[in-house]
């Protein structure tokens, strides 16, 4: 069985629910604390054991692979300015070189359009897709929970990141039905994109972390475009399924759906209530907001 060495980024969309914030900048570079979202879904991937970062890019979004490249006149100031602490925090978050990889879908088609475009950077291996604006705050990351399901079952197989959601917002969310238990995993019976909540197979959403086999690319060349006029990973994983096993993963630890205003600001409250150099404060500070 091949390991999980690449994770796909797709950072392409137009993050409309964000503007005008994301006019001019992208949605992925908004910060949780002092790191951006990208940075963040980054970090969860490489503690996984990924290799190579490949990002699906799109127009306005130059800044993300400035994100990830040298910054010399920066580097240059604060050496001088003795700051090497900040300089030594930039140099170890560098991917290595030829480590990153960035393609670009010119127009947002949908998520599995983004997926598809990253075909040839992938090649023939298994993948993980990771999506920058679900933040997962776990001990152990939830890719790496995934990989270990992945290498538990020990056979070729995808593996979908699920979370339970309440039943009366079931209907905004690709839903899947459980099958037998293996271990931390278990067989998804089916997957059905944003059900009425009579139809929903369960109450366990699909959470924007994936591990896929490359046969997936063959079906998303000429996948139909499905919800929302766009072309759906999910329609594709629906008939992936038919010939290749699909495990959901009910992974421990919060999620953060950042893509939304609600989500994006309890993260930041979330995540910054777990750093000592502000956490004192910030509680005294939101404790003044609340009387
Ligand atoms: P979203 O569904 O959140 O879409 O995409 P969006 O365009 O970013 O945001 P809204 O809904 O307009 O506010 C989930 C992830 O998939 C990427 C996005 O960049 C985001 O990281 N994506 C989506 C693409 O790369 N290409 C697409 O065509 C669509």
């Amino acid at each position: 069985m091949k390991p999980i060495r690449k994770a796909v980024f797709p950072v392409a969309g137009l993050g409309t629910r964000f503007l005008p914030a994301t006019k001019a900048m992208p949605k992925e570079m908004l910060t949780v604390v002092d790191r951006p979202l990208i940075q963040h879904v980054v970090d969860e991937a490489r503690q996984a054991g990924i290799e190579h970062c490949i990002f699906v890019t799109g127009r306005n979004k130059g800044v993300i692979e400035d994100h990830f490249d040298r910054q010399f006149e920066l580097e240059t100031t604060l050496l001088e300015r003795g700051k090497k602490k900040e300089y030594e925090l930039l140099m170890a978050e560098l991917p290595a070189a030829g480590a990153a990889s960035f393609t670009r879908q010119q127009s947002p088609l949908g998520l599995g359009h983004a997926v598809w475009c990253a075909r040839d950077i992938v090649g023939d291996d298994p993948f993980a897709v990771v999506l920058p604006d679900v933040l997962v705050k776990a001990e152990r990351g939830c890719l790496a929970q995934m990989i270990d399901a992945y290498n538990a079952i020990g056979r070729a197989s995808n593996i979908i990141a699920v979370e339970e959601v309440p039943m009366e917002r079931i209907s905004s969310y690709g839903v899947v039905g459980i099958g037998k238990t293996h271990g931390k995993s278990f067989e998804i019976t089916q997957m059905v994109e944003k059900p009425k909540r009579e139809d929903a197979p369960s109450n366990l959403s699909i959470t924007g972390r994936y591990i896929l086999q490359p046969e997936i690319f063959g079906l998303l060349a000429d996948q139909q475009k499905g919800a929302g006029g766009e072309i759906q990973l999910t329609d594709a994983m629906v008939r992936l399924s038919k010939t290749q096993p699909f495990y959901g993963v009910k992974f421990e630890g919060q999620s953060y759906d950042c893509g939304m205003k609600l989500g994006f600001l309890t993260a930041n409250i979330a995540y910054a209530l777990d750093r000592a150099d502000i956490a004192d404060e910030l509680r005294a500070e939101i404790g003044k907001l609340l009387k």
